[in-house]
């Protein structure tokens, strides 16, 4: 699955890269080459002795090592590889990477290079939630750096929570799809997302409390399988993603006159939160407080987008999936919305608060198509796209 694969290896210092020796050999058995580099911090928890001897392969650890200079030069390191990974991606890695330094072997490889990045973070859980971190995160992220967990869990500093490094096989699979590149080549994909805003009058509007997270990742991993992507957005929380035609729209009306013209596509994927009804007569001019008097909101219904293009007779593209959010009765509501809507798939979660999956990182879904229903674990919304997006490519090929 990974033969010919040249990976970048880039070993961390936490106590997760114990992790990284079985990693180095899942990656090998899936045929792939494996160069390793250990970080200062990282040799104070495994040897550089058993990485290389595990990696069959010369282990590089200093930025001003001259024989590898003249032999190679880290700028060649990173860029003969197809992927680097680090693992485990400490706090500060992120931080040196979120920032652009460049003041060791690692973290020089990772700036001289254009060469995808997967990191698998791994930290204490209050290193993890820092505002510090979680703004690194949002660069890396906008910055294209794919990322693998951390997973939720007992640490081995004896707290609960996320900064578990993720498993070497999740870790092995991440890779597997970050190199399954072109899979969707030559396919034109539409992606919805973000909530819709539906205006009373020019400062005031009903929306909902979608954050356009799970659409942004979904168009970001479709894109990364070479997809053609055109993304069409309500006013969401996230920037879109790169590499993708975004075409922002803020009411239901907009991202339908939209979605036709984007048409046609080889698959569209509706992850919007469109706003089922509209405010009739929205006012062209702010409503004013009157004493005593309400005003009278009259709604309208919107045009279900999903179901217009899962339901055309010329031009459909040839998998239309939707998503719905229930709060009851999850995979019964949506088997009936799938058939009611007529298209091909159905991804259906439950979104009670509770859930913290509205607005939040991760999501738990069961994808509905005319086979049944097929539950997958809770992850990160990032792996659920990839899954998502390696279904839809399995799909169309
Ligand atoms: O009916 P419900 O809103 O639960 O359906 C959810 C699915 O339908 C999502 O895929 C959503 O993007 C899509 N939808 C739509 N246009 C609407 C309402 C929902 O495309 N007006």
């Amino acid at each position: 699955m990974l033969a010919s694969k040249n990976i970048l290896l880039i070993i961390g210092g936490g106590i997760a890269a114990f992790k990284a020796l079985d990693l180095i050999r899942r990656l090998r058995e899936r045929g792939a080459t494996v160069t390793p580099v250990l970080t200062r911090a990282g040799a104070e928890f495994v040897t550089p002795l058993s990485v290389s001897a595990l990696a069959g392969h010369k282990l590089f650890q200093d930025l001003f090592d001259l024989t590898d200079e003249a032999e190679m030069g880290h700028i060649e390191l990173s860029r003969s590889a197809d992927l680097i990974v680090v693992a485990p991606a400490t706090a500060d890695l992120m931080a040196k990477m979120a920032q652009g330094h460049a003041d060791d072997l690692a973290s020089t490889l990772l700036l001289a290079t254009d060469t995808p990045v997967l990191i698998a973070p791994a930290m204490n859980v209050r290193m993890w939630q820092h505002a510090a971190t979680q703004r690194n995160i949002a660069v890396l992220r906008g910055d294209g750096i794919g990322f693998v967990g951390p997973n939720e869990g007992d640490m081995a500093c004896g707290e609960h929570g996320p900064g578990r490094m993720a498993e070497p096989l999740e870790i092995a699979a991440a890779v597997e799809t970050a190199l399954a590149d072109g899979l969707l080549k030559g396919k034109r994909v539409l992606v919805t997302s973000g909530p819709t805003h539906e205006p009373i009058d020019p400062v005031r509007y009903i929306a909902n409390r979608s954050s356009g997270a799970q659409g942004t990742a979904l168009a970001r991993a479709l894109a990364a399988l070479g997809a053609e992507v055109v993304f069409v957005t309500g006013p969401a929380d996230v920037p879109p993603p790169g590499g993708v035609e975004v075409i922002r729209v803020q009411t239901a009306q907009e991202m339908l006159a939209a979605v036709k013209a984007a048409l046609p596509v080889d698959a569209a994927v509706f992850a919007a939160a469109v706003a089922d009804w509209r405010v009739v007569g929205a006012s062209d001019s702010k409503i004013k407080k009157t004493k005593g008097g309400l005003p009278k909101i009259e709604f309208a219904e919107n045009p279900d987008i999903l179901a217009h293009v899962a339901q055309l007779t010329q031009a459909r593209p040839a998998l239309v999936v939707g998503f719905a959010a229930e709060t009851d009765d999850v995979v019964e509501n949506a088997t009936a919305k799938r058939a009611r809507k007529g298209c091909d798939w159905i991804v259906a979660n439950d979104v009670r608060a509770e859930t913290g999956i509205m607005g939040g990182p991760e999501n738990a879904v069961t994808v509905i198509d005319a086979q049944g229903a097929e539950t997958w674990p809770r992850m990160d919304k990032a792996r659920v796209a990839a899954r998502l997006a390696e279904r839809i490519a399995a799909a169309l090929a």
